[in-house]
């Protein structure tokens, strides 16, 4: 059975290798996967993968969110495929076609996840993206609408809120990978940030994500190695 641990997904969320080394000595161990964002890979490119990978047995997710023309995407695709990281992203929002060629530019070496809604959007930007007023009213309905075009490109699984992880699974099976970010632990206290539909590990997991993106609450904590030690309880209450 997967470790409550193994549902924590750590997002390297810094500028340079020298620190992002330091936060994989500290949570190596004590989380199921660390992701790479763009503000690192940019800064570091693929070494940072290479280093997590000799520091043990913790995968790597490589968070790019892809956005372009489909040969574009295909190509950066085949790129990540090589480079032997678990899972990838690319935004679902546009076309069909971009889905497809992710997917098939991975080649089945990394599971392609695709991104439905942010957690940082609100009704408001919806509206302003001048998109339906009923996806602004509810936002579930343009989730479902993006992981069915996930879903139906091939796609791994999607990334989407707490909120959506029950009708996704619920419409798409259980193999259907689900990773949730905007999670705030229901221990400690947090000042507002970006994030607009958050939801606590416990919750995420009762809605059956598979993995939970968590960074501010653990990379800003006194003891960022404790605060994964005390979410990981509190996904176990759950398990
Ligand atoms: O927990 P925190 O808000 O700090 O997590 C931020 C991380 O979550 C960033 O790496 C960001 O890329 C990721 N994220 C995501 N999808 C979203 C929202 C945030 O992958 N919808």
């Amino acid at each position: 059975m997967k470790a409550a641990k193994d549902y924590i997904v750590f997002p390297l969320d810094v500028s340079s290798l020298k620190e992002a080394k330091q936060f994989v000595k500290l949570l190596s161990g004590h989380i199921g996967m660390f992701k790479v964002g763009l503000e690192l890979f940019i800064s570091s490119g693929p070494e940072i993968i290479r280093h997590i990978k000799d520091c043990g047995s913790t995968r790597v997710f490589l968070d790019l969110k892809l956005h372009d023309i489909p040969e574009t995407v295909f190509r950066a695709m085949e790129s990540i495929a090589n480079l032997g990281v678990a899972f990838t992203t690319v935004h679902c929002g546009e076309s069909k076609e971009m889905l497809k060629a992710a997917v098939a530019g991975s080649k089945g070496q990394v599971g392609v996840l695709g991104v439905t809604v942010l957690t940082s959007v609100s009704d408001k930007d919806i509206l302003a993206a001048g998109l339906r007023p009923e996806f602004a009213s509810d936002m579930s309905m343009l989730v479902m609408q993006r992981a069915t075009a996930a879903r139906d490109a091939g796609c791994s699984g999607v990334v989407c809120s707490g909120f959506e992880v029950g009708m996704i699974k619920e419409k798409f099976g259980k193999e259907f990978t689900v990773v949730t970010p905007g999670i705030r632990p229901s221990v400690g206290s947090m000042k507002e940030d970006d994030q607009k539909r958050t939801t606590t590990p416990a919750h995420a997991i009762q809605n059956g994500s598979d993995y939970l993106v968590i960074g501010r609450p653990i990379r800003n904590a006194k003891n960022p190695q404790e605060a994964a030690i005390r979410i990981a309880k509190e996904i176990e209450t759950v398990l």
